[in-house]
C-alpha cells in the first residue's frame, strides 16, 4: 500500500511529529511505501480562489511544494494528517495543503483511506471535537474512508508525551495499516 504522512507542525521534535515518526515506523516495517510530507518546511501558498484550474485541466496556478504532493497523492492508497490542535482544529500549515486540494477534486476523490492524528495541551473528553467534525465534512466531501483515528489529548510537549501510550499507539497503527 503507498501511504503520504501529511505534518502540520513547525516543531521538527514535536508531539504531532513524533506521532507521524512512530506510524511511519510501524507502515514501513509492515511492508508500505511512505511519502512523508512536512507542509510546515515545504512552500505551500494559499489558495486563491483564482479558478485558474477549472481551465487549466486541474493544474493550479502556484509553482510550489504542492506539485510534488499532487503527484505522490495521485496514486496514494492512504492519506494520514499529523497536526497539533489549534484553536480546535486542525494548524495553518495543514488547512493550507487541504484548500489546495480544490484543483484536484474531481481527480482525487473517492478510493482512498485516510488517518488523522492530532495533538494537544486540553484533555477534555471534547478537546478534539471540532477537529474531528470538521475532517469528517471534508473526508465526506472527497469520499475518503476515514480508517482511523489517534487523538493524543493531554500532551502540550514531547516530554509529557513519551510518559504516554500514544507514540506505541501511533506505532501499531502503522504497523496494522491496511
Ligand atoms: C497557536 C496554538 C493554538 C493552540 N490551540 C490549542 C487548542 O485549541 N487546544 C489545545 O488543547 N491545545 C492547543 N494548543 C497546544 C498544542 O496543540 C499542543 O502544544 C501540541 O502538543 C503541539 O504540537 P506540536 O508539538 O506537534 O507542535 C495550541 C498551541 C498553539 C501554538
Amino acid at each position: 500500500m503507498k501511504v503520504v504522512v501529511i505534518t502540520g507542525s513547525a516543531h521538527k521534535k514535536g508531539t504531532s511529529a513524533f506521532l507521524a515518526d512512530k506510524f511511519i515506523e510501524g507502515a514501513i516495517e509492515a511492508g508500505h511505501e511512505v511519502f512523508r510530507f512536512d507542509a510546515a518546511f515545504e512552500e505551500v501558498k494559499p489558495c486563491l480562489a483564482c479558478e485558474y484550474c477549472s481551465t487549466h485541466h486541474s493544474n493550479c496556478v502556484h509553482k510550489d511544494s504542492m506539485g510534488k504532493l499532487y503527484t505522490e497523492l495521485a496514486d496514494a492508497d492512504m492519506v494520514v494528517f499529523s497536526t497539533p490542535l489549534y484553536y480546535y482544529t486542525m494548524s495553518a500549515q495543514i488547512k493550507a495543503v487541504m484548500d489546495r486540494l480544490h484543483a484536484k477534486n474531481a481527480e482525487f476523490a473517492g478510493n482512498k483511506k485516510a488517518i488523522i492524528m492530532a495533538s494537544s495541551y486540553g484533555d477534555a473528553d471534547w478537546t478534539m471535537d471540532g477537529l474531528d467534525k470538521t475532517f469528517d465534512l471534508i473526508l465526506g466531501y472527497l469520499n475518503w474512508e476515514k480508517v482511523a483515528t489517534l487523538y493524543a489529548t493531554g500532551c502540550p510537549v514531547r516530554e509529557v508525551m513519551e510518559q504516554k501510550d500514544f507514540p506505541q499507539r501511533a506505532y501499531e497503527l502503522g504497523r496494522n495499516v491496511m
